[in-house]
């Protein structure tokens, strides 16, 4: 069902109409500024859409997505991403958003290469080792890889707590938040994981840096 560029510079078109006839005047005020409330932190996955999952329109959501919707200290692209959305664009909300049955995570589990991506993944390796007697205990493969998938975006929102653009943030009295959500392709619907830190009290004393 692949669709040739054509095709796509027509749909661009389409919408293109149908988006300004629905918010007049839409391009002309998002040609000044941007002033989104959210970062979106998500997995490349092409089932799980920022915008579209949580209803949200062109500027309205600051997006970041890598394989496994990882918190890497080592990556300056999601470093990068992150403080741009804190300190100039004054997000009051990050969300972090993992999937079920996420191929990046599935891949991890595995004692197997898959090529450069293994790097990348390596530290879900680490959360499955810290992990191991409860997702072992689950019986079919299918729930083990979803139960890592949860811990991994809870591990992730921790590591966004730990980072010093977040720390540096509240620090300097800015409200932000920052939410662990998990979605399932099957059903399209979006789990609240229970997990947001707000302040530098949630976060361990070891990774307090300010
Ligand atoms: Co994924």
């Amino acid at each position: 069902m692949s669709q040739n560029i054509q095709q796509l510079l027509e749909n661009n078109q389409a919408w293109v109409k149908r988006f300004e006839k629905e918010n007049p005047g839409i391009f002309e005020k998002l040609s000044h500024q941007q002033n989104p409330e959210y970062l979106w932190i998500g997995c490349s996955d092409s089932r799980v859409p920022a915008n579209t999952i949580v209803g949200l329109q062109p500027g309205e959501v600051f997006v970041h997505r890598n394989v496994a919707n990882l918190v890497n200290y080592t990556d300056f692209n999601l470093l990068s991403v992150l403080e741009y959305a804190v300190n100039v664009l004054g997000v009051s909300d990050i969300i972090l958003c993992g999937h079920y049955g996420c191929g990046g995570v599935m891949a991890a589990m595995e004692s197997q290469e898959h090529g450069l991506v293994d790097n990348w993944l390596r530290s879900i390796k680490d959360i499955y080792r810290e992990n191991k007697k409860a997702v072992d205990a689950l019986s079919d493969s299918k729930a083990q890889v979803n139960l890592l998938c949860e811990l991994n975006v809870k591990q992730q929102v921790k590591n966004l707590s730990h980072t010093s653009i977040v720390q540096n943030a509240w620090n300097n009295g800015t409200h932000l938040t920052i939410h662990g959500v998990i979605y399932s392709i099957e059903d399209g619907l979006l789990k609240d994981m229970q997990v947001s830190i707000s302040s530098i009290d949630e976060v361990d004393r070891l990774y307090q840096l300010v």
